[in-house]
């Protein structure tokens, strides 16, 4: 089964509630909360305050995106606030601050995700697969919603979902970035089984039969 997470970067801020609102009762699977610090990326979105007035708001299972330097600093605070799983860049910290941010979010009783960027070889994340509950492949580069699809990542959403099946693990396999109704198909025939979007839910006006046209049904 196929799951959306609409992402609320290309939410209205002013209405965010409505937006959520629509998303959910229009048959998004996951919530996907962009959060970037200006530095790891060159944007600056919003961070726990946000999250935390969200939390209280819906039931939606919110999947936090960490677009930030040494994550390690900041993952219990996420899982406090609010967030179902919290995911960061293997690049954005040391390994042994990598594995111990995927410790604390354990212990904190959250699912945890590791994300690769473009340039990130597949096979980086291979180590750490055993470890964690989803594994995201950037097809943007970070920092944007409303770029354009990288075909040539690919290979690597083949790469991980081979790796994940041959060591039998259940691990979710997510791709962030100019997924919409043509690239869904291509990255699910992938292996991909979770699509984030976010122009391309956000910027319709019928949100339902935006997240149905990415699923591939006729709503
Ligand atoms: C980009 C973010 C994405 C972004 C995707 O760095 O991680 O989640 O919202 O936006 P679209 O779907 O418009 O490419
Ligand atoms: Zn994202």
């Amino acid at each position: 089964m196929i799951k959306i997470a609409p992402s609320i970067l290309s939410a209205d801020f002013f209405s965010l509630g409505k937006d959520i609102d629509e998303v959910c009762s229009g048959g998004g699977d996951y919530l996907h909360i962009d959060v970037m610090d200006g530095v790891f990326v060159p944007n600056i979105s919003f961070g726990l305050p946000v999250l935390s007035s969200i939390r209280k708001q819906t039931e939606m299972f919110l999947d936090v995106h960490l677009m930030i330097t040494k994550p390690h600093r900041y993952v219990e605070r996420f899982c406090d606030a609010g967030a179902d799983l919290v995911s960061f860049h293997v690049e954005a910290d040391e390994p042994q601050d990598i594995f111990t941010a995927i410790e604390a979010v354990k212990a904190k009783g959250k699912k945890v995700g590791l994300v690769i960027k473009p340039k990130t070889p597949a096979e980086v994340l291979f180590p750490y697969l055993p470890l964690i509950d989803l594994a995201l492949v950037m097809t943007v580069e970070p920092g944007f919603g409303g770029q354009k699809f990288m075909a040539d990542m690919l290979p690597k959403i083949r790469a991980l979902r081979n790796e994940i099946e041959q060591l039998q693990l259940d691990c979710e396999l997510e791709v962030d970035g100019g997924i919409d109704r043509n690239t869904s198909p291509l990255v699910t025939e992938a292996g991909a089984n979770v699509l984030v979007a976010g122009s391309a839910v956000f910027k319709e006006a019928d949100r339902a039969a935006a997240i149905a046209a990415i699923r591939n049904i006729e709503s």
